[in-house]
């Protein structure tokens, strides 16, 4: 595992995060529909990036050439609220003209090692992902990669991990192992709110959490809320 590189970038509110974000997407989509004709996209869950779905939605791009993946999905039925990809179609993907057959949803409802199994395949059609969206969580979880479980870094891990006892509910889900996130040629984190300043002080104290066992060549950006760093950040 090569040693993570991080980039910091700070904003000082929700709205302006928001808008950091958007605009890293839309400069990644650019990159690779003007050099490839295809932009690849591996979509975080949970609360946080809900308000850049809903900004998504009126971004001014060919969305024919838009691939969507996920990095992790709760093993729940379909249609769930709590599902990863339910929450981002109803925000932004039902919102606009991508191909259904491009939006590459984990089907999480047949179970954790069966919906790994399946979208093993999918992946292996796919080399390195344009940009790669992630959380963290107050335990500095990202994914569905937690700590005191298994985060596949290993080169030769699978890229696709079932997820049992997860400690954030549901306890099954299913994930893209650490080594499988890092195959992008950006990772883009998203963190907002005090409840994961603790985090953010780990991680930047050189603490080994799943968040930092990310590490892509051209290393992570970090764009965080100012209510997740805490008085020492500098
Ligand atoms: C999930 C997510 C998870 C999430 C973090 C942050 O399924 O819960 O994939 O990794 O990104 O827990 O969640 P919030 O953005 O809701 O704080």
């Amino acid at each position: 595992m090569i040693p993570q590189l991080c980039r910091w970038q700070v904003s000082p509110n929700p709205e302006s995060l928001r808008d950091a974000a958007v605009a890293v997407i839309d400069r990644e989509a650019r990159q690779a529909i003007a050099t490839r004709g295809e932009f690849h996209i591996v979509l975080s869950g949970g609360n946080t990036p809900r308000a850049v779905h809903e900004r998504l939605v009126s971004l001014k791009t060919d969305w024919s050439a838009w691939h969507i993946y996920f990095g992790d999905e709760r093993c729940l039925p379909t249609p769930h609220p709590e599902r990863n990809s339910c929450t981002a179609h109803d925000a932004w993907l039902g919102c606009v003209g991508i191909p259904p057959m491009q939006i590459h949803m984990i089907p999480a409802e047949l179970g954790a090692v069966r919906a790994a199994q399946e979208y093993t395949k999918v992946l292996r059609e796919v080399g390195e992902f344009d940009l790669v969206m992630l959380g963290l969580g107050e335990d500095g979880h990202t994914a569905s990669l937690f700590p005191g479980h298994e985060w596949g870094t290993a080169e030769n891990s699978p890229d696709v991990l079932a997820v049992h006892d997860a400690p954030k509910p549901p306890p099954e889900r299913v994930s893209l192992s650490a080594a499988r996130l890092s195959r992008a040629r950006r990772v883009m984190f998203l963190v907002s709110g005090a409840s994961k300043r603790d985090a953010v002080s780990k991680w930047r104290a050189g603490e080994l959490i799943p968040a930092s066992a990310i590490a892509p060549q051209s290393g992570v950006d970090v764009l965080l809320e100012s209510a997740a760093t805490n008085s020492n950040f500098k």
